[in-house]
């Protein structure tokens, strides 16, 4: 090898190297963008994308549920009508409470992909003994997974 190409092969190398930073660095901003996009879009709670932190009932009614249920889940009409979950005798049915979140009902998003088997049993025994709600039997996480079949 000459001493001639032994030079144009490190020119060659650095010039590789200018081009992979420019052709990376937009693949690493157009990641750090749609890294930030997703976090603005967990407070969607109709994306399917979405997860949320909380792990208490009352923290998942807090985060998602009152926002249609109202924080006293008397429901409301208006733009649309929510049903009242308080003192709601529907709810003596475990398992339909259970499907109504996994799956959805009409207007009522699914929660099913955005919440975890233990989100939605924590929250579906929240409703369930609070509002003038007074059902013990529990919903545990092995029900959550039958109803997500
Ligand atoms: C985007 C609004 C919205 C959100 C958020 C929402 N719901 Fe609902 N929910 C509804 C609507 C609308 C219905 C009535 C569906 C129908 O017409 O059958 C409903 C019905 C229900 C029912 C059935 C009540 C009955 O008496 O038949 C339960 C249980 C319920 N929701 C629980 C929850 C829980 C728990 C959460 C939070 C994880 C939640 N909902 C979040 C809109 C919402």
């Amino acid at each position: 090898m000459t001493r001639g190409s032994k030079i144009s092969r490190a020119l060659d190398v650095r010039a590789l190297r200018r081009c992979l930073l420019v052709f990376t660095t937009p693949i690493a901003l157009a990641a750090w963008v749609g890294a930030t996009v997703g976090t603005a879009q967990s407070a969607n709670f109709l994306s399917t994308m979405t997860r949320y932190p909380e792990s208490s009932g009352e923290a998942l009614y807090d985060a998602i549920c009152q926002g249609c249920h109202m924080a006293d889940a008397k429901g409301s009409t208006g733009a649309g009508s929510y049903p009242a979950l308080a003192a709601d005798s529907k709810l003596e049915a475990a398992g339909y409470a259970l499907l109504v979140v996994v799956q959805g009902q009409k207007a009522m998003p699914s929660f099913g992909y955005a919440l975890s088997d233990e989100q939605i049993a924590a929250v579906v025994n929240y409703v369930r003994t609070h509002f003038d709600n007074d059902y013990k039997d529990e919903v545990t996480v092995a029900d959550v997974e039958a109803a997500r079949r």
